[in-house]
């Protein structure tokens, strides 16, 4: 597995980051038990990947603390978040709620602590009053870095993480990023390169690129939408000059994402330990070829209106 350095922290990070929230929830969602849930997570860990990401409502911070005992703290990354949708939060709860963390993690310090999901609107509110409480943990050693992470399918043009990278607040950042839209690439991640800012990215796959005929409808319907010039795809099979250098859709995706300019960590979901085992070998894959990139971009250069999730993006009730 190859790894990185994670920007301004220092930290040494695989490529690839075990998500572990939604869709799978490492697969609470899909039916399996705690205990495969925590192989699925052994399994990523024994090959190699470091880091991994939660948030306080996953529900997969306990399967983490349990993943992780008899490991080498030192040499994993926990990424973990507090939500900040629909309840307001205020420094009393971020102090109960990284109490709450660090117990479920079974660990005394979290590396990177993030806030979740940050709405455009939630921002300054955010920012004045309760970033001096991540501060404050900060300099009680319980978390190491402070991150911020954005509501994709409601902020699909990034507007919170262009003020988080102006304010340069932020050591860590988690951007929506994939094949179909590659909107962050000028929105976020040229400033972060200049900041030195660490990147997970999220959104790798979501539904258009876990399955070929899941993109075939995802294409049809920006072409309709006029966002994909029809000239520039078979319809048929809109991505089939991949297959030469590629072995599947999430194949390309993975890689596509893993190798752009500013990105540090691709968080992959799975509670499928087939998915993983392939999956992890995406990231020993060399790099697509230049001429296949320099295609996707171009063929989705005019992508804004989807995250790869829905065709119709719609803010979470
Ligand atoms: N705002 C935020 O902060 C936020 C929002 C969303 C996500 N996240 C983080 O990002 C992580 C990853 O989420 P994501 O949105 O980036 O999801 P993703 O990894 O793009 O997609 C995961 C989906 O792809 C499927 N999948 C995985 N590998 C596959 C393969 N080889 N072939 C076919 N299907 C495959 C999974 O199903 P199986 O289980 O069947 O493999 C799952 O349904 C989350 O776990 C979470 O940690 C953060």
């Amino acid at each position: 597995m190859q790894t990185t350095t994670l920007g301004r922290t220092n930290l040494i990070v695989s490529r690839m980051g075990m998500g572990a929230g939604d869709p799978s929830r490492l697969g609470q969602r899909t039916g399996k038990t705690e205990s495969e849930c925590i192989d699925i997570l052994k399994q990523a860990f024994d090959a190699g990947v470091n880091f991994v990401d939660t948030s306080d409502t996953y529900s997969t911070e306990p399967i983490i603390g349990q993943a992780i005992q008899g490991r080498d703290r030192g040499r994993i990354v926990i990424s973990t978040k507090k939500s900040t949708r629909r309840k307001k939060v205020t420094p009393k709860t971020i102090e109960e709620n990284l109490h709450n963390s660090l117990r479920c993690l079974r660990t005394d310090y979290i590396d990177v602590y993030s806030l979740h999901g940050v709405v455009p609107q939630d921002y300054n509110y955010l920012v004045t009053d309760v970033y001096a409480t991540l501060r404050k943990a900060r300099e009680q050693g319980k978390i190491r870095f402070v991150g911020i992470t954005e509501m994709f399918n409601e902020d699909m043009t990034h507007l919170t993480l262009r003020r988080g990278l102006e304010d340069d607040l932020w050591d860590v950042v988690m951007v929506g990023f994939n094949i179909l839209n590659q909107t962050a690439r000028e929105a976020v991640l040229q400033k972060a390169m200049q900041n030195n800012v660490g990147v997970q990215v999220m959104f790798a796959l979501r539904k258009a690129l876990s399955q070929p005929e899941h993109l075939k409808d995802f294409v049809a319907h920006l072409i309709r939408k006029g966002e994909i010039d029809p000239v520039d795809v078979d319809l048929k099979n809109p991505l089939g000059f991949l297959d030469a250098s590629t072995v599947s859709l999430p194949d390309a995706a993975y890689r596509f994402c893993r190798d752009e300019p500013g990105v540090h960590v691709v968080l992959s979901g799975t509670g499928n330990p087939e998915h993983l085992a392939a999956n992890l070998t995406s990231f020993d894959r060399p790099p697509l070829p230049e001429a296949d990139v320099q295609r996707l971009v171009h063929i989705f250069r005019n992508v804004v209106s989807t995250t790869g999730q829905s065709m119709i993006e719609e803010p979470r009730a």
